[in-house]
């Protein structure tokens, strides 16, 4: 059994390989062809003779490519993330591909790192670390807030949300939530409200619902209004969910007292590759680092050694339950093999079309 691996990071090639030997399924009979491309028409050759691929955000598996895959040999499409939306579902199926994710993983790695930007921003530690090599131990610039007894506001309780209201209790915080399908799990952490009554209430807003057509936006120049002046924003969640150039408005008027982001709009051009030779043409995104009451990260809240091993883990299951025709509880298309028949599309009440 082959497996050629796209996208591939020096972190992927560890995790990846050691899931692969330790997997007790896998009888050490995978082959891992590892490739630094991103899978599309120009790069797809490179799967040749191999039986399944494995995939991640930024890979391309149109019509085309999937077509190309499946007359090359490949029958199995592995994404190690959540979010699909960059595969044709529907070819997919209609060639009887065995396409599988990895829905979840570590929802407390995120959640440690939001917390970690709401303090790196209140408590500016980013700015000490520099001051300090330099010798200058002034401490004007770095006045921050005692996070006890503040006011934190949860947009979206899901897995990801319950942890961070539960880190933040910690740290004596009064917790708001707002979710249109409250979760039992976070009523011992704080009230639902609703979104207005959240921002106009919160000392810090975290982001951690889905990007979908309803919440695109979400964050936007009539809801940063109705936000407490002074008041942080953090978003760990997707990008799309708040309108950067109304947050750059309200930064400049000082409304917004600081926004800590690890998702951003158009990530995709810039976010997992190094640019630092090159000239970045995105202006709000330069704009925004140019802020010192901004933190912008490259969409790493989920990069821990544990979020990692649990994908690859997870990855290679997959696999070896498409190799061994068992039922893949994270499958999203059943192939030809597993159904005998047709493929169908599996209906996922978890999965969201736009997710890491
Ligand atoms: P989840 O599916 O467990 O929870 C999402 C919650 O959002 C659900 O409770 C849902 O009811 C709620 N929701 C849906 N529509 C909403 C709306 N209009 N307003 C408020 N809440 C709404 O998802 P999980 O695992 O907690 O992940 C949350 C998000 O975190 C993901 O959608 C993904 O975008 C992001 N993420 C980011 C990562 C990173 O590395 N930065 C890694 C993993 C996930």
């Amino acid at each position: 059994m082959k497996l050629a691996v796209f996208s591939v990071k020096p972190y992927d090639k560890v995790y990846l390989t050691q899931a692969a030997e330790h997997d007790p399924d896998s009888g050490g009979k995978i082959e891992i062809e590892y490739h630094e491309f991103a899978l599309s028409s120009e790069t797809v050759s490179l799967a040749t003779g191999a039986s399944a691929v494995c995939v991640f955000v930024n890979d391309t598996l149109t019509e085309d490519v999937l077509t190309s895959l499946h007359s090359r040999g490949v029958r199995a499409i592995l994404l190690r993330c959540a979010g699909y939306n960059n595969v044709d579902i529907k070819t997919a199926s209609r060639l009887g591909l065995f396409v599988a994710n990895v829905p979840a993983y570590s929802p407390e790695a995120v959640a440690e790192f939001a917390v970690a930007l709401v303090q790196t921003l209140n408590r500016n530690t980013h700015r000490a670390y520099n001051r300090v090599r330099e010798g200058n131990f002034a401490l004007d610039g770095l006045l921050g807030r005692t996070l006890h007894g503040k006011t934190v506001g949860i947009v979206g309780t899901g897995k990801i949300g319950v942890a961070f209201a539960r880190i933040m209790q910690g740290f004596g915080c009064e917790l708001l939530a707002y979710d249109p399908f409250p979760n039992p799990d976070f009523n011992k952490y704080g009230e639902y409200t609703t979104l207005e009554d959240l921002l106009s209430r919160a000392d810090v807003v975290s982001l951690h619902c889905p990007l979908l057509p309803p919440t695109r936006h979400i964050i936007n120049e009539a809801s940063l209004r109705l936000m407490k002046e002074g008041a942080m924003l953090v978003n760990t969640s997707r990008g799309g969910l708040i309108d950067t150039k109304a947050v750059i408005a309200a930064l400049k008027k000082q409304q917004l007292g600081g926004l800590a982001l690890d998702v951003y709009e158009h990530e995709s051009a810039f976010f997992y590759n190094d640019h630092s030779g090159t000239i970045i043409e995105d202006d709000d995104l330069m704009r925004l680092t140019t802020f010192h009451n901004v933190l912008v990260c490259g969409h790493q809240a989920f990069f821990t050694a544990e979020a990692l091993g649990e994908i690859a883990g997870a990855t290679i299951r997959n696999l070896t339950d498409f190799v061994h025709g068992r039922t893949c509880q994270n499958s999203l298309v059943q192939s030809s093999e597993e159904q005998g028949a047709a493929p169908t599309l599996r209906a996922r009440s978890d999965t969201i079309p736009i997710r890491i």
